[in-house]
């Protein structure tokens, strides 16, 4: 069946987490974070995953700016820096992160071909506006589908059905890619085409199901759509 439709994840696959503390880290004022901002900010994003996924599996769920400032708490302790100022700072530059260079090109070349594209993310609506809005990517993108309309995160069925509810169209007609492993694996067990996006040469995540397309950025996309 073609693809009609394109869904990514946001953080990660389109946006660049890792940028809100390699920008922080490059100003002179927050040479505590100059060396070791890189462990930084992988223990940050490692505790918003785990922290979105106990919160779901324990029926205690809040939003994910919540859970992105609750794992920035943990990892800035882990890594033995404090302060309200470099907290506020890091927070501002991941509301408004960049979009990865390629991003805008591969939409523009969907958009173009007729297909449908989306964001499907466990951010919050707010959140992902903030994002969208500052990486310029609004006008090539259909819909922003967020979890809070169901009030779980991701890899929940529920959040994956909010595409086919939004765009009436079947699972195997979507593309979905994203950067997070567990994410593709779980949405290829839903039922999508799906790529992963290793950009760090990850090994393959031990799940029940695997991404059937695996890429190292983005720029390949079209092709995979069938453009
Ligand atoms: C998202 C996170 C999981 O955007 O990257 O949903």
């Amino acid at each position: 069946m073609p693809i009609t439709t394109c869904v990514f994840d946001a953080y990660g696959t389109l946006f660049d987490v890792a940028a809100a503390a390699r920008m922080a880290a490059a100003l002179p004022e927050n040479s505590e974070i100059s060396e070791n901002w890189a462990k930084l900010a992988n223990d940050w994003r490692l505790k918003q995953l785990q922290y979105s996924w106990l919160r779901a599996i324990t029926d205690a769920h809040t939003d994910f700016w919540q859970v992105t400032q609750d794992g920035l708490d943990w990892a800035m302790e882990a890594n033995g820096v404090s302060g309200a100022r470099l907290r506020a700072e890091l927070l501002e530059l991941y509301w408004n992160l960049a979009a990865y260079p390629e991003v805008a090109k591969m939409l523009s070349a969907l958009k173009a071909a007729g297909l449908q594209t989306a964001i499907l993310s466990n951010g919050s609506p707010t959140m992902l506006d903030g994002a969208v809005s500052s990486a310029g990517i609004g006008q090539q993108l259909d819909a922003i589908l967020s979890v809070e309309t169901v009030g779980i995160f991701k890899p929940d069925r529920r959040i994956y059905d909010l595409v086919g509810t939004h765009f009436n169209c079947t699972a195997a007609e979507v593309l979905f890619v994203s950067s997070n492993g567990w994410d593709a694996a779980a949405a290829s067990g839903y039922g999508f085409v799906t790529v992963w996006v290793n950009r760090g040469g990850e090994p393959q995540d031990r799940l029940p199901w695997a991404p059937q397309h695996e890429l190292n950025d983005l720029t390949k996309i079209p092709a995979l759509a069938g453009i």
